[in-house]
């Protein structure tokens, strides 16, 4: 059925400003809730924010909506009963985009809390709240963020991000496998009920699956969230251009624009960041006053090949021993790309903040695997790519970086660690801090191995893998306090508790246990 635009202004109630008229497509009644993905906000600026939502009426089933455009009304208010709208638009939900909706919002206030929701074809969605951040440059008493990462839907509930959505955070960082594309682990609560997404439908459905839980929606709809991806949003262990399988190259970037368009279409990402075919550029730079800069990095989509693949495979990871892959220590490898090395290094001189959080997929820290005499490194994280990281700590440590406190996810084990530009140097001095989160549901390691982590590395100062769930950081002008927050992900009623609490003091690299 097709509204009139008389009919859609009386249905969407509550709309308080003018807005430019755009020519109605289409404006459907809808016989199911357009808003089962639910709503979102992200990149929180000191007067702006994005919001995002996609109509789904039918989720699994590609959505469900007409091919034809549709009007989406927002509204950003200052209380959440919706009297004091402080602004308000409309965009045009598109087919092409998966009738996605990521609408640009200016003109708000630095460091206010507001709500938001959506209208479409007379159904009005649930309320968000977001918070700007405080103007550039100026003092702010404290930032509270949590970071997540690997959240296999197949291997537990979200029950961690039911625990996150009532946290007091100002923002949550998401560091990647935010889908997977696959299936695997064990003891499944539940199931993909699809095989392996490679085509745009398929990631379209499988983010539409993961979007219908609750818990998530919940953590969305609580928080801005600020985001970059590891390899599951593509394919394991992808590499750049190249597969783990090292399919051919133009089949797979064919895979990788639809992987990267379904990323796009999911999250509260900025227009600016929409992909173009099968590149998008996601790694960005958040201000929070004069307290944070947070440099979000993406460390697949122009990293080198892996070296010495597993002969059952032409890529992806491997464990290897450096005498055995002299390739490893070659010194032009790169996991950032030359253009995203150059743009981080500029984002370190210009910076004055306090704490300088680097946000990225996976693992810094050295980790030699090899119980005894003689070293083992895997080779998809930065292990596989040693020179690189040391190129990027010695510009941390020679640029004098404030602060510098690394995060990452990817390996579904928490760990602290000291970072140095020389790991094997026992006086080689600390040069920066690393946070690494457990993940929300995917299936860790063993704790044997973190037991050999431990014992071979001693800048590893704090492992462990047994527990599923997510990191809150409080920044302070004094301290940086990290908290590793512990559910049980197969138990929908799960309690949270905190297994350790880490923190570094301002001007002085390297963590302390408790505090
Ligand atoms: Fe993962």
């Amino acid at each position: 059925m097709r509204f009139t635009r008389r009919k859609f202004l009386i249905s969407a109630a509550g709309l308080a400003a003018a807005v430019p008229l755009t020519r109605l497509l289409a404006q459907p009644k809808f016989a199911r809730n357009p808003f089962s993905l639910g709503i979102a906000s992200g990149y929180p600026a000191p007067e702006g924010v994005v919001l995002w939502t996609r109509l789904a009426p039918d989720p699994q089933a590609g959505g469900g909506m007409p091919d034809a455009a549709v009007e989406v009304a927002w509204e950003v208010a200052a209380d959440d009963a919706f009297r004091k709208i402080v602004r308000s638009g409309k965009e045009l939900a598109a087919p092409e985009w998966a009738h996605s909706v990521h609408a640009e919002v200016a003109g708000l206030a630095p460091g206010r809390r507001y709500f938001y929701r959506f209208h479409a074809g007379g159904v009005v969605s649930a309320t968000g709240r977001f918070q700007t951040v405080p103007a550039a440059g100026a003092p702010a008493q404290r930032l509270h963020f949590a970071f997540a990462s690997c959240q296999q839907y197949e291997h537990g509930y979200y029950v961690a991000y039911r625990h996150m959505a009532a946290e007091d955070l100002d923002l949550v960082v998401h560091l990647g496998d935010y889908i997977y594309e696959s299936s695997w682990g064990r003891n499944h609560v539940r199931k993909h009920d699809a095989g392996e997404s490679v085509t745009l439908a398929e990631y379209r459905n499988r983010y539409a699956l993961y979007k219908t839980d609750p818990d998530l929606q919940a953590a969305h709809a609580a928080f801005p969230w600020i985001v970059t991806w590891d390899d599951h949003e593509v394919a394991n262990d992808y590499a750049n251009d190249r597969s783990q399988f090292a399919d051919p190259r133009e089949a797979f970037l064919t895979r990788r624009a639809a992987a990267y368009r379904a990323y796009y279409e999911h999250l509260p990402l900025p227009r600016r960041m929409q992909p173009r075919g099968p590149d998008m550029q996601i790694h960005t730079r958040w201000d929070y006053g004069a307290l944070a800069r947070f440099h979000v990095l993406d460390d697949r989509q122009y990293r080198d090949h892996q070296v010495c693949a597993h002969p059952d495979r032409r890529g992806g990871g491997n464990v290897v021993q450096p005498a055995d892959c002299p390739d490893l220590l070659q010194p032009g490898r790169t996991l950032l790309g030359s253009t995203q090395e150059q743009w981080f290094s500029d984002g370190l001189t210009e910076t004055g903040a306090r704490w300088n959080v680097i946000a990225q997929q996976t693992l810094m820290a050295q980790v030699d695997r090899k119980p005894g005499e003689g070293q083992s490194f895997w080779t998809d994280g930065w292990d596989g790519y040693p020179k690189a990281r040391e190129r990027l700590l010695s510009l941390v440590a020679a640029k004098r970086v404030a602060n510098p406190v690394v995060i990452g996810g990817d390996i579904h084990t928490s760990v602290v660690a000291d970072l140095k530009t020389d790991f094997d140097d026992p006086k080689s001095p600390v040069v920066a801090t690393e946070f690494v989160g457990t993940s929300i549901t995917s299936q860790g390691i063993s704790a044997k191995s973190v037991e050999t982590w431990r014992a071979e590395n001693p800048h590893i100062r704090y492992a462990s893998s047994t527990r599923r769930g997510y990191t809150t950081v409080e920044l302070t002008a004094k301290r940086c306090h990290a908290r590793m927050r512990a559910v049980n992900e197969k138990d929908d009623n799960s309690s949270v508790n905190t297994l350790a609490a880490w923190t570094v003091e301002d001007g002085r690299p390297g963590a302390q246990r408790g505090g």
